[in-house]
């Protein structure tokens, strides 16, 4: 083994010892991070004999509903898997849609999540993003930089196990190598800092993470529901939360260990 990467090994070893998780957040009253990956656009519409692009326009109109349930269900940060890596593989026609769809979010949205304090990011790759959508993208976090009701994220482009490879490439040069700085450098190549997840919601009855937020939710509660995304509603996501409010998060440590 090499000088350099014993010593990287034991100062990432140390650090992976402190930076265990030291909060229990059951408590109502603390910052709360819900990823949601939105699955059953496309089954919503085909059980309806309807195009998969009708779903994803369905799904759409669900996000603008299910943002200000958050706002309301005091969530503080939400994550939103709008578009994985994967989804390239789509015919041109479906990509091409849940991009249009994304930028009229964005372009019709903004000024009303201004007004809201809701603060707009994507997280994910942009160089494969046509400019349009990445001007859309840059201007809508520029205008609501300030808001600070709700933290929204958007996931386009998005490959957790890529981000991850990406700042691992990157963190092998980095001349200071310590767990903040792993995660400065992942927070840079999915351009949003590493935020911790409480909770991750898969809707369309599928029981998987599809590569989504895979540092991020090393402490996640899971929570699967049958429901197709576009009818998963506020109602439902105040389940999620109820039952996410009555689990005991113990991240590994005993029962009462863990400082609330
Ligand atoms: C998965 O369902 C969903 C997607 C790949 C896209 C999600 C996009 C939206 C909800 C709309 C656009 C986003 C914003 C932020 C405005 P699927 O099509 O794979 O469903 P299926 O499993 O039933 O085929």
């Amino acid at each position: 083994m090499s000088t350099l990467y014993a010593e990287k090994s034991f100062t990432l070893q140390q650090h992976s010892e402190q930076r265990l998780p030291v909060h229990g957040t059951s408590s109502r009253s603390s910052p709360l991070h819900v990823a949601i990956i939105m699955d059953g656009n496309g089954r919503w519409a085909q059980r309806r004999g309807q195009p998969r692009s009708a779903g994803h326009a369905a799904g759409a109109g669900n996000v603008r509903r299910l943002v200000r349930a958050a706002v309301e269900l005091g969530v503080s940060t939400l994550t939103l898997y709008a578009f994985s890596s994967d989804n390239w593989q789509r015919p041109a026609h479906e990509v091409h849609a849940l991009m249009r769809l994304m930028a009229e979010f964005l372009r019709v949205d903004t000024p009303d999540c201004v007004r809201e304090g809701i603060r707009i990011a994507a997280i994910g790759r942009r160089d494969r993003l046509a400019p349009h959508l990445r001007a859309a993208i840059e201007a809508a976090e520029a205008a609501t930089a300030e808001g600070t009701k709700l933290h929204l994220r958007i996931a386009v482009d998005y490959s957790s196990r890529e981000a991850i490879y990406r700042a691992a490439c990157r963190f092998y040069k980095a001349t200071r190598v310590d767990h903040a700085s792993f995660e400065e450098i992942l927070g840079e190549v999915s351009h949003a800092p590493a935020c911790n997840v409480d909770l991750l919601i898969r809707t369309g009855g599928e029981q998987r993470l599809s590569d989504f937020l895979l540092w991020e939710a090393a402490y996640a509660e899971l929570y699967f529901s049958p429901l197709m995304w576009p009818e998963f509603n506020a109602e439902d996501l105040a389940a999620a939360l109820e039952d996410f409010h009555a689990r005991d998060r113990r991240y590994g440590a005993l029962p009462g260990a863990v400082a609330s």
